[in-house]
């Protein structure tokens, strides 16, 4: 939610922000800007920005139009609306009065009202509706009140992050200050990058994620909360926290490369990590099983008692991620038989869930930043549960405040829908559960072992169903101008059935809704017109009881309404070949993995759908790939 860059360094600073700009976009696209200083080091200097309401392209065309001058300091933002609409006014760089301070934001400033009365009540005339400009005029105001010295910049910063209430990651240059930007983050996130171009000379990068920077460093430091970072040309980099003690940022390498966000081929990023699932599960079981075929988690720093002492575990997250928590669920219980309870994030924290040290929160969030889920960890934290979070961004907020984490390997999504890193939640999941199941006693070492070979036989499932995918697209193009679609699951395919739709409203915005497949008859049921799409996510005849038949009952109900009948079903399901308009077949897998296999398809219909409708799949409208406001 918003991207930020700053940048410190030999290169011509606008460039370099523009271009992390652009692999931040996914982050946010209601405007975009960027502010350089410029003018001779050792004279005064000055500012000079370029902000633009939309997707960055409309500011690089008025940039090209317009160019900036030459400079090597810069910040930029690419933004999701919170306070004030996506207009070139509330645009950020946002300036102080005197125009001498530019400062971007990421979060929300929740006493900013307080501020901005203060600042009014001096006659300082505001010239934007956000809770960011109070940064920029509290930022000079500090400055002004601050002795020289080569401290004074980022000293200014420490006294405005000491006065913010809320979540803030702020960026910030200043025409007096030739050589330096300052941030400063709370609740919000923050890297910096650490290089040197080709000839040696040491460069300084801050962005929101590492995509801000990977094409010139893999170098990264971690940020703390509550801490302020002066990026500077000679001084080089340094961390404190909010009172000034010197810190020392953790330091790590990023393990992909700016090829791996790339599209690489394709037309949109969705697509290719779609592609890249089968190698997301594999590297997610990577190193993670042990000859004998049993579950080696080390990186689940939480001791065999401790885990043989769980005697109710919450999962905990958003959106797609709550989805594979649901689906979790199912596995988990029935390989440990621990209770399991699967709740959003932002419900969690506010009903007073019933937690104690014998708890286990497992939090999921591809990201690691999401508000909700943060909040809802500190929230089991404080009352002592156990905490794991499953996470695919490697040193981010939420894995950094658990007691354990299990990284996804899915690498950079980039994709606002997730698809990969989905995937790979999953698995991560059904390695958890294996994990207590191996290590309470619950299953014997065969077993696991046996559920470990079906685990590694996914990649392969995966990629099988994605070679079957041209039929879906065409069929995605007869469904583009549905105005309903609904989808079915029970079991296991029930939250697939909710992911699909949730996918199809996040990237088609088409009315969609997923149910519990028995629920049908207490309601949904009466939407159903002549020709109303209804996609059934169809449990294999495997699965527990009777299930498979009771779904297949559920499809004649709604064709009997005129519903047109879109099956997913796995090969060799003969039971709802009468029923089905279409048939979407997918490989036989054991019952409690084929959410894997199934939600491909749905992913795939999607992005056709959308795509044929002329929608920006990868950015669709209103929405942010990381949600760092509750
Ligand atoms: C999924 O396609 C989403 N765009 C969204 O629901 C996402 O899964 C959710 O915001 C949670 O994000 P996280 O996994 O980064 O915490």
């Amino acid at each position: 939610m918003c991207g930020i860059v700053g940048y410190v360094g030999p290169q011509e600073a606008l460039g370099v922000v523009l271009e992390g700009l652009r692999r931040l976009e996914y982050r946010g696209y209601d405007s975009a800007g960027v502010a350089v200083r410029i003018g001779d080091p050792a004279a005064g200097g000055e500012l000079a920005t370029a902000r633009r309401a939309g997707k960055l392209a409309n500011l690089e065309k008025a940039l090209a139009g317009q160019p900036l001058p030459p400079s090597t300091i810069g910040i930029g933002h690419t933004r999701w609306a919170t306070h004030g609409g996506p207009t070139d006014r509330n645009a950020h760089p946002h300036l102080s009065t005197d125009a001498r301070v530019a400062v971007v934001h990421n979060g929300i400033i929740e006493n900013f009202a307080a501020l901005r009365e203060e600042f009014e009540a001096r006659g300082i005339e505001f010239g934007s509706d956000t809770d960011t400009e109070v940064a920029a005029h509290l930022l000079a105001a500090a400055y002004d009140d601050l002795p020289a010295g080569p401290d004074r910049f980022a000293e200014a910063m420490r006294a405005v992050s000491r006065r913010l209430e809320g979540a803030f990651t702020l960026v910030a240059t200043h025409a007096d200050e030739p050589h330096t930007v300052v941030a400063a983050r709370r609740n919000s996130p923050l890297v910096v990058g650490v290089g040197q171009t080709a000839d040696g000379v040491p460069e300084y990068f801050l962005g929101s994620d590492v995509a801000a920077f990977i094409a010139h460093t893999r170098e990264a430091r971690e940020l703390g909360q509550d801490q302020v970072v002066e990026i500077h040309r000679e001084r080089g980099l340094t961390v404190t926290d909010f009172a000034g003690t010197v810190v020392e940022p953790t330091a790590y390498t990023v393990d992909w490369d700016a090829a791996a966000a790339e599209k690489g081929g394709h037309d949109w990023f969705m697509l290719k990590e779609i592609a890249e699932q089968p190698q997301a599960i594999a590297d997610t079981l990577l190193g993670r099983i042990g000859d004998a075929g049993e579950l080696v988690l080390d990186e689940v720093r939480l001791s065999d008692q401790e885990l043989r002492d769980i005697d109710k575990i919450f999962v905990v997250s958003c959106g797609t991620s709550f989805h594979a928590g649901l689906i979790a669920k199912y596995a988990v219980e029935h390989w440990t038989r621990i209770p399991v309870e699967v709740e959003v994030a932002s419900e969690f924290r506010y009903r007073d869930p019933v937690l104690d040290r014998s708890t286990l929160v497992i939090v999921i969030s591809q990201s690691g930043e999401t508000m909700d889920t943060l909040m809802a960890l500190r929230h089991a934290r404080a009352q002592e549960a156990r905490t794991l979070a499953i996470c695919n961004v490697n040193g981010s907020t939420i894995p950094r405040e658990s007691d354990a984490v299990l990284y996804t390997r899915a690498g950079p999504e980039i994709a606002v829908a997730s698809t990969k890193s989905f995937l790979a939640q999953i698995v991560a999941c059904y390695l958890v559960g294996l994990f207590l199941a191996q290590v309470r006693g619950v299953k014997y070492a065969d077993e696991v072992g046996a559920i470990v070979e079906d685990l590694r036989r996914l990649p392969e499932a995966v990629s099988e169903v994605l070679l079957q995918m041209e039929p879906v697209r065409a069929l995605g193009r007869s469904l583009a101008s549905a105005g309903t679609i609904l989808f079915l699951g029970r079991h296991v395919a029930y939250p697939v059935a909710l992911e699909g739709a949730l996918k199809l409203k996040e990237l088609a915005y088409i009315h969609a809704e997923g149910f519990a497949a028995g629920e049908l008859k207490h309601g949904p049921i009466a939407l159903i017109e002549q020709g109303t799409p209804v996609v059934v996510v169809v449990p294999s005849p495997r699965a527990r009881e009777s299930v498979h038949g009771k779904v297949v009952s559920n499809i004649q109900e709604v064709r009997a309404r005129g519903a047109r009948t879109i099956v997913i079903a796995e090969q060799g399901d003969d039971d709802v070949v009468p029923y089905a308009d279409h048939i979407i077949r997918v490989p036989r897998t054991p019952t409690l993995l084929a959410p894997v296999v199934t939600t491909v398809p749905l992913q795939v219909l999607a992005c056709e759908i959308a795509d044929t409708r002329g929608h920006d799949v990868d950015q669709p409208r209103n929405l942010a790939k990381s949600v760092t406001v509750e």
